[in-house]
């Protein structure tokens, strides 16, 4: 049985500890990396398809070839996850992610000169630990200081690992509160969203997330507005201010790895009750529905038996 997770890196199938990046890649050197990352339900993926699709046209975006097909890169995916199942346990799940990099840099002034892309595949476990119990309590929810890039510079439809300002914006939110989440505002003091996730809120009764013009189009947010849909709530995207987070219902940050997490706080106000609301729950129940697996459940189980092996 394999020992040590499985990655796919530059073609082969190696050891986790194997995958080497030299200082010269365009990656380190520009941050011209990108990035798509899936999740497995019971060990099933969920919407790889989109997830890899969201990638080919990030990668065509930033002009990296990855030298396969869609159609190739899902298979070589299932392929790392299949390595990887003898590890996991039976309840855990894993991140499906796919990277690439413009390659080494190997001529810089003048004329621009790149190596082939360099592309790694890898699943690796879900951690809930960091987030397990913020499904009961919620989230605070705090914007900081640092705005979101205009779209005008970097189109946040484009799925990418460079991000210098988010880190900077989520160090000043840690300072804040140990435990909040980012919900950065534009240039324009629009919501836009987290480091990792978008963000929706309840206000008269409707589910309001602000438009992709200033937030990735991600995956869990378009099936937040699916079930929305299908539970006739009523949904729209639109240009949202602190002001409404403050008066809203409810509000939830939505991510591939947690799906749906409550905020309950926002920039020290209370929101709604500051209790997780009823539409958030609805929300997670359809989604649990939807895949198979209590997520709250599964992810507390899982952030339970950890703390047990660690104690
Ligand atoms: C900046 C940003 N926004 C939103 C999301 C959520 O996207 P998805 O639901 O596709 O995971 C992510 C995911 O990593 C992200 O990086």
């Amino acid at each position: 049985m394999a020992q040590e997770l499985m990655t796919y890196f530059n073609g082969k199938l190696v050891p986790d500890s194997e995958v080497r990046i030299h200082y010269s890649d365009s990656g380190l050197s520009f941050g011209h990396t990108v990035t798509d990352s899936a999740r497995t339900f019971d060990h099933r993926p969920f919407k790889l398809r989109e997830h890899i699709n969201r990638f080919f046209h990030t990668m065509r975006v930033v002009r990296i070839d990855p030298g396969m097909s869609p159609e190739t890169m899902e298979y070589i995916t299932l392929e790392v996850l299949e390595a990887n199942k003898p590890l996991l346990a039976p309840d855990q799940d894993v991140w499906l992610s796919q990277t690439a990099t413009g390659g080494r840099l190997l001529r810089s002034i003048g004329k621009w000169e790149f190596g082939a892309p360099t592309m790694i595949i890898n699943s690796t476990p879900l951690d809930f630990t960091a987030y397990a119990h913020l499904y009961n309590t919620g989230v605070h929810a705090v914007s900081p200081s640092t705005r979101h890039i205009p779209p005008q510079s970097l189109d946040p439809k484009i799925k990418h690992r460079d991000r210098l300002f988010m880190s900077l914006a989520e160090f000043e939110v840690k300072e804040v509160d140990p435990e909040g989440f980012s919900i950065l505002l534009d240039i324009y003091g629009n919501l836009s969203e987290n480091k990792g996730a978008n963000f929706f809120l309840v206000k008269d009764g409707v589910l309001r997330t602000p438009t992709t013009r200033n937030a990735l189009a991600g995956i869990s947010r378009a099936t937040v507005l699916e079930l929305g849909a299908k539970l006739g709530i009523a949904t729209a995207e639109e240009d949202l201010q602190p002001y409404h987070v403050i008066t809203a219902e409810e509000a939830f940050f939505c991510s591939t790895s947690y799906c749906i997490l409550p905020a309950t706080k926002f920039n020290g106000y209370v929101i709604g009750d500051g209790k997780p609301g009823p539409v958030v729950k609805r929300l997670q129940q359809a989604w649990s529905e939807m895949v198979g697996v209590d997520i709250v459940a599964q992810a507390q189980r899982r952030a339970a038996t950890l703390a047990l092996s660690h104690a």
